[in-house]
């Protein structure tokens, strides 16, 4: 795993939750924590890769000898992400991105009033899909969260958003999901070749990810 198999590569990955703003006080989030993206990034990194970690508001330590690029919303992701995207041999999308955002976020705090708050959301753009109708050279790579029906709704987005791979994981299983150090996964490629990794930590299947994905670029 650990030889120099990336030199020459240039990875993006992006990873952790995106916060959208409500007002200048408060934000709506979920529960990602960034380490499955990190872990990508420093296996990218010690594999010889030039490594971009495109990542959402998190409390981990970035990998050593990676250029950082810290957003806090989607609309930020995108744009950030797509700036770098014609140079890349390899994108690799672990955040957890909201799909939506308040339609308005309020230049005051809102204060307390009535005894119903409600908040219109828009869809932010899905940066993925949008990788994939530019897709050249590079080797796409997306995560699939689910809590049920997960290889099908996985292989779905693996057409839809024209991936090489797609990783597939049970947030709601044991050992598998949010905040954790390991993770239960599917592998799925686009021939549809489906591989599944038992438990084990957030790193070792970073490498089984580069293994699989690698072999596209
Ligand atoms: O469709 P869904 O959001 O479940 O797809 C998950 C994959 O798409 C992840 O790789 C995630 O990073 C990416 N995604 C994205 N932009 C969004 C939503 C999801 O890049 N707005």
């Amino acid at each position: 795993n650990q030889d120099q198999d990336l030199a020459g590569k240039r990875v993006l990955v992006t990873a952790g939750p995106t916060c959208e703003s409500i007002d200048p006080i408060r934000y709506i989030t979920n529960h990602s924590s960034g380490k499955m993206g990190y872990s990508i990034a420093e296996a990218a990194q010690k594999r010889g890769a030039t490594v971009v970690l495109v990542s959402g508001p998190t409390h981990i330590e970035p990998p050593l000898n990676v250029e950082v690029i810290q957003i806090k919303s989607a609309l930020e992701m995108y744009e950030a992400v797509l700036r770098q995207y014609e140079n890349q041999d390899m994108v690799i999308k672990a955040a957890a991105v909201g799909d939506y955002r308040p339609a308005l976020k309020a230049d005051q705090k809102i204060k307390k009033s009535d005894d119903e708050l409600v908040i219109q959301m828009v869809k932010n753009p899905d940066i993925l899909l949008e990788l994939g109708k530019r897709k050249k050279q590079q080797v796409l790579v997306g995560f699939a969260a689910e809590t049920m029906n997960m290889l099908s709704y996985a292989k779905g987005k693996l057409e839809k958003k024209n991936l090489d791979l797609i990783v597939a994981n049970n947030v709601t299983e044991n050992g598998a999901g949010f905040g954790g150090d390991t993770n239960i996964v599917y592998l799925i490629n686009r021939s549809g070749k489906t591989i599944k990794i038992e438990k084990s930590s957030k790193l070792e299947i970073a490498h089984q990810i580069l293994n699989e994905a690698k072999t596209y670029l």
